[in-house]
């Protein structure tokens, strides 16, 4: 299965991210195992989080209008925020994948949603965390947190997501504020 995502991934998305869909991968198991989780759900959800990274924004909303997915005035105008939702469903068609907890927690990966599963929160953390997103303080102080505390970890990745919006002048989807203030009430 694993061999058969990759070669997919080979014909589908940069060598670049590649390298970063396979440090999600590490890292999410890495998570898993920290913070008792299934590890072959966690390496399953990271090896397929990005499926679609690379579909045109006509393809994502074709798909995401043939599956009836939800779209709001940001997506549609903005179709790339909904690569995680559709990655989920090329996860379904060419994967067969059906577990829940793995396709929640693909559609999950960018926006987030507040209440999200544990397997969710790991995969949101590694996709913003893993080893080729660089070597700075800041970021190996978020990864030392997430590997401590999740939810802790999950608050901090939120914030330096939103900071990064903020300076780059970019559109702020209202989920993701509402991810971050979930994850600031669900600190302990
Ligand atoms: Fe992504
Ligand atoms: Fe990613």
């Amino acid at each position: 299965m694993r061999e058969k995502i990759i070669v997919w991934l080979n014909n589908n998305v940069s060598p670049k991210r590649i390298k970063h869909i396979l440090g999600v991968e590490q890292m999410s198991i890495d998570l898993a195992k920290k913070h008792d989780c299934d590890v072959e759900l966690a390496a399953k959800a990271g090896l397929m989080h990005d499926l679609a990274k690379f579909f045109p924004p006509k393809k994502l909303l074709k798909i995401a209008k043939e599956n009836n997915l939800p779209l709001d005035d940001i997506t549609e105008k903005h179709p790339h925020l909904i690569h995680a939702e559709i990655s989920s469903i090329v996860a379904q068609q060419e994967f067969g994948i059906s577990n829940h907890l793995i396709l929640e927690a693909i559609s999950n990966h960018t926006l987030g949603r507040p209440e999200m599963s544990k397997l969710s929160c790991i995969l949101f953390i590694a996709d913003k965390l893993e080893v080729s997103r660089g070597d700075t303080p800041e970021l190996n102080d978020m990864r030392k947190v997430s590997e401590e505390n999740l939810y802790k970890g999950l608050a901090m990745v939120c914030n330096y997501s939103l900071c990064y919006l903020l300076k780059s002048n970019q559109l702020i989807h209202p989920r993701t504020i509402l991810t971050r203030n979930w994850a600031l009430s669900s600190q302990n």
